[in-house]
C-alpha cells in the first residue's frame, strides 16, 4: 500500500502490542487517521496511550469485535481503508481456565470482523487491506532442533493457540473464497513496556521489585524466542506497507532462551539496578507445578521477512531487557494501576462524559 491518506482501524490498540502499533502509526504517519477499536477488557488500558491520545489523527472507539451491529456501525461511521487486527484474548493460562472465552473473542470475533469488512468493502477491494496479527503458537511445539517456517503445518496444543489457529484459517479462507484482501503475520513472544504483569517477563520484574516468589513452571526448561515489542511494531509497519496480499510472514528475534536462564538474567540485571547483593533476587526463584500441555520450544525462522521485505530486529536481547526493566522501574504507578484496576477509573474520567 502506498502512503497516501488512509483511515485505519487498529483493533486491540489499548493492549500491549496494539498500543505500540497505534503509537507508531499515529506518530510516523500523520496523514493516516488511526482508529483504536478496543473493548477494554482487563488487558486493555488507555493509560498505555496517554502520550498520543490528543494527537489530531487519533480516535478511540470502545467496541467489541464479537458485536456485529457495533462493527457494522463502525464501518458506517468511518470510510475504513484498512484493519490491523490485534484484539484477542492472549494469555495461555487464562485459556486453560476459560477456553470458551477464547473461542468467542478470537474465533467468533475475527470471523465477525472479517465478515463485516467484506460486506462493507464489497465490490471495492482495491486499496483495502485486512491485516491479521497472529502468533507462532499455532505451529505447536518444537523438539530441541528446527524452526517454524511459513510452511510448517499448524498443530496448536492450547485452547489459546487453537483459537488463534482457527482465526488464521478464517482469514485465509476469506482470501481464497472471496479474494478478500488479507495479509497475516505470526510472531514469537514479545516483551517490552506496557506488558500486562501476568505474562512471564513483567510478572517476574514486578515480583522481583516486591521481593515476591518467582514462579517458574516445571523445570524451567521450556524455550521461547523473545522479540522486543517495538521491533514487532516495526515488522507490522513493514508488512502492512510492503507485504504481498494472501501471504503470511513469520516474525521473530532469532533469540531463544530457556525460561530459567531468562529469569536468572533478569535477576542479575535487577540486582544491579536495585543495588541488591548478587544472587539476592535469584533466591526468590520457586519451581511450581507445570502448565498442563506446556509447549516445550518455540523458535521462528524469520528469514522470509528479512529476504523479501528487508526487516530485522533492531535490539540485542540484553539491551532490550535492560530497557524494559528501566521502564518498569520508572513506571511503578502504571503497574499499581493495572494490578489494582484503577485504570478503569481513568477510562471513565477520559471517555464516559463524551
Ligand atoms: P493483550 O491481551 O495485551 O491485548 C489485547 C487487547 O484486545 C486488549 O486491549 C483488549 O481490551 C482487546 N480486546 C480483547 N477482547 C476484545 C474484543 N472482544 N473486542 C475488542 N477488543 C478486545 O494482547 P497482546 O499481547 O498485545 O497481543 C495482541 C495480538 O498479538 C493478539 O492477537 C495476540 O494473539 C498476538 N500476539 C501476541 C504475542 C505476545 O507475545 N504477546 C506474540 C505474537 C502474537
Ligand atoms: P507466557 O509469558 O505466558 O507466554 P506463552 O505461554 O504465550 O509463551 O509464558 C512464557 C513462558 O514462561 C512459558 O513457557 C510459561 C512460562 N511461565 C512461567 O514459568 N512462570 C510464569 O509465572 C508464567 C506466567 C509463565
Amino acid at each position: 500500500m502506498r502512503k497516501e491518506s488512509k483511515t485505519i482501524v487498529i483493533t486491540g490498540g489499548a493492549g500491549f502490542i496494539g498500543s505500540h502499533v497505534v503509537r507508531r502509526m499515529v506518530t510516523r504517519y500523520p496523514q493516516y487517521t488511526i482508529i483504536n477499536l478496543d473493548a477494554l477488557t482487563y488487558a486493555g488500558n488507555l493509560e498505555n496511550l496517554k502520550d498520543i491520545e490528543k494527537s489530531p489523527n487519533y480516535i478511540f472507539e470502545k467496541g467489541d469485535i464479537t458485536d456485529e451491529a457495533a462493527m457494522k456501525a463502525l464501518f458506517e461511521k468511518y470510510a475504513v481503508d484498512a484493519v490491523i487486527h490485534l484484539a484477542a484474548e492472549s494469555h495461555v493460562d487464562r485459556s486453560i481456565a476459560d477456553p470458551l472465552q477464547f473461542v468467542k473473542t478470537n474465533v467468533l470475533g475475527t470471523a465477525n470482523l472479517l465478515n463485516v469488512a467484506r460486506l462493507a468493502w464489497q465490490g471495492q477491494f482495491e486499496g483495502k487491506l485486512f491485516y491479521h496479527v497472529s502468533t507462532d503458537e499455532v505451529y505447536g511445539s518444537l523438539g530441541e532442533t528446527g524452526f517454524f517456517t511459513e510452511e510448517t503445518a499448524y498443530d496448536p496444543r492450547s485452547p489459546y493457540s487453537a483459537s488463534k489457529a482457527s482465526s488464521d484459517h478464517f482469514v485465509m479462507a476469506y482470501y481464497h473464497t472471496y479474494h478478500f484482501p488479507v495479509i497475516m503475520s505470526n510472531c514469537s513472544n514479545n516483551y517490552g513496556s506496557y506488558h500486562f504483569p501476568e505474562k512471564l517477563i513483567p510478572l517476574m520484574i514486578n515480583n522481583i521489585i516486591n521481593r515476591k516468589p518467582l514462579p517458574v513452571y516445571g523445570k524451567g526448561e521450556n524455550v521461547r524466542d523473545w522479540l522486543f515489542v517495538e521491533d514487532h511494531a516495526s515488522a507490522i509497519d513493514t508488512i502492512f506497507h510492503h507485504g504481498k496480499q494472501g501471504e503470511k510472514y513469520n516474525v521473530g528475534g532469532f533469540n531463544e532462551w530457556t525460561n530459567i536462564d531468562l529469569v536468572h538474567l533478569l535477576c542479575k540485571i535487577m540486582d544491579e539496578k536495585l543495588d541488591r547483593q548478587p544472587g539476592e533476587s535469584a533466591s526468590l526463584i520457586t519451581y511450581v507445578t507445570d502448565r498442563p500441555g506446556h509447549d516445550l520450544r518455540y523458535a521462528i525462522d524469520a528469514s522470509k521477512l528479512n529476504k523479501e521485505l528487508g526487516w530485522k530486529p533492531s535490539l540485542q536481547f540484553e539491551e532490550g531487557l535492560a530497557k524494559t526493566v528501566d521502564w518498569y522501574l520508572a513506571n511503578t504507578e502504571w503497574i499499581k494501576h493495572v494490578t489494582s484496576g484503577d485504570y478503569k477509573k481513568y477510562y471513565e474520567n477520559q471517555y464516559d462524559h463524551r
